[in-house]
């Protein structure tokens, strides 16, 4: 890429931000998601931090101002009322002053706070308010740990699909078999009027949604009792990765910071996570897999949840077994990494989850080649990424075969995930855990 190319890609992507700011959030893209969620959030901070470090703070502030008393962080925080999106604030129903959904989002909210301070140009400065956010993050991994881990066992369950990013991946198929559709209020769908039906999640998987939405809901969103009550309680090896080096990020910066007993919980989070990630190794397959906590069986489903893992500081066989699956994958799709095996009948290049590439993914997945000494991998991840972006712009995600844009346009944590691949890898050992 010419220095030529590179500036305007990155002045490009810089416009997206700027675009899609609502002064103290960003929307995820104009339409289809009007409202600010929780890991496009943390994601695009590291985004505005190439340009102004002051609003990548305040994105990530926003956000915590509306955690939750039992120190969960909302999905979707609904900051101004828009018509265009279901289930919005009347569905969930959660009491909270400014509404928010019920549900989480994978946690990363604690290695972006870190990668933020380190390339901070004047820490000192930033030292109170990032302290101030380091123990909400804190809070937050608390709460995964126990609400989320009922029995302590190292790993945390989502109770919701939407709680992995992953809305409609086929890890899901299965554990849904047990989430009843019927006997939920009537709705309509507005995601359809944005995007491709055939792109989206079907229906057959919005009821029962729904139905989980509700089911929680008349619980009165107690997560006290959720965790158990929730016919859906799936161990994702890609929410937990990212939640385990968030936590191994946290202890490191509030170390930094001073704040050693927050630095001590978070290490030993990570650790017990670590060895508990164990469990969900595919011999068969070659990376990890999702574990139905309600049957303790694997999910037979080989999708990119398994490949995020290497975002933690997993045994190097296993990153290494990792790198070498991509390559493998690599052969079959012009542009990695898909979302599902491509040698699986399941995989459907265009439907959302269930194939597609998504930057955020490639940036997660590169980074974590990378930090384990996979610089080639994590370089072809970084290629194809450009490429994609190159070919069909700064797109929700991409068909993998074709390269085809699909899903929103003009998408925020697609531009700040380019902005960080112009960056450069980042290649560096991970925070000792
Ligand atoms: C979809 C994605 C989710 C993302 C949200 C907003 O629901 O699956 O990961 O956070 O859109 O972009």
């Amino acid at each position: 890429m010419t220095p030529n190319e590179h500036a305007r890609l990155a002045g490009q992507a810089s416009q997206i931000l700027r675009e899609n700011d609502r002064g103290a959030y960003t929307v995820p893209t104009k339409g289809l998601y009007p409202f600010q969620w929780n890991w496009d959030s943390c994601l695009t901070a590291l985004g505005f931090a190439a340009f102004d470090e002051d609003r990548a703070w305040r994105e990530m502030e926003t956000l915590f101002a509306h955690q939750w008393p039992d120190g969960m962080v909302p999905h979707i925080v609904f900051h101004q009322e828009d018509e265009g999106y279901f289930p919005g604030p009347d569905v969930w129903r959660t009491g909270r002053p400014v509404p928010t959904s019920g549900i989480t989002q994978p946690a990363v909210a604690g290695f972006t706070a870190r990668r933020i301070y380190e390339r901070s140009k004047d820490k000192a400065a930033n030292a109170a308010r990032v302290r101030a956010l380091v123990e909400k993050i804190d809070r937050w991994h608390a709460f995964l740990c126990t609400a989320r881990d009922p029995k302590g066992e190292g790993l945390v369950a989502i109770i919701h699909p939407w709680e992995s990013g992953r809305d409609n991946a086929i890890d899901w198929d299965e554990p849904f078999q047990r989430v009843p559709g019927e006997g939920i209020a009537p709705y309509r769908r507005r995601d359809v009027d944005h995007a491709d039906p055939a792109h989206r999640p079907t229906k057959e998987q919005y009821d029962r949604y729904l139905w989980l939405l509700e089911h929680f809901r008349r619980h009165g969103w107690n997560n006290g009792v959720l965790h158990d009550l929730s016919p859906f309680r799936v161990v994702d090896p890609g929410f937990n990765a990212i939640l385990i080096r968030s936590c191994a990020d946290l202890a490191a910066l509030a170390e930094e910071l001073g704040a050693a007993d927050i630095a001590r919980a978070n290490r030993a989070r990570a650790e017990k996570g670590l060895a508990a990630l164990e469990r969900l190794w595919s011999e068969r397959h070659g990376q990890y897999l999702c574990l139905d906590r309600t049957t303790d069986s694997l999910v037979d489903s080989p999708s990119v949840g398994g490949l995020i893992a290497v975002f933690a500081a997993i045994p190097e066989a296993r990153a290494g077994a990792i790198g070498a699956r991509i390559m493998e994958i690599a052969k079959r799709c012009r542009y990695v990494v898909p979302s599902h095996d491509p040698a699986d009948p399941r995989f459907d290049a265009k439907r959302y989850w269930r194939g597609p590439a998504w930057l955020i993914v490639n940036y997660l997945v590169s980074d974590g080649l990378a930090a384990a000494g996979m610089d080639a991998v994590a370089e072809t991840i970084r290629a194809s990424s450009l490429q994609l972006i190159e070919k069909g712009g700064f797109a929700e995600y991409y068909d993998p075969l074709t390269g085809e844009p699909c899903g929103g346009g003009q998408f925020t944590w697609t531009a700040a995930m380019v902005l960080e691949f112009l960056r450069g890898g980042e290649a560096r050992a991970l925070a000792p855990v």
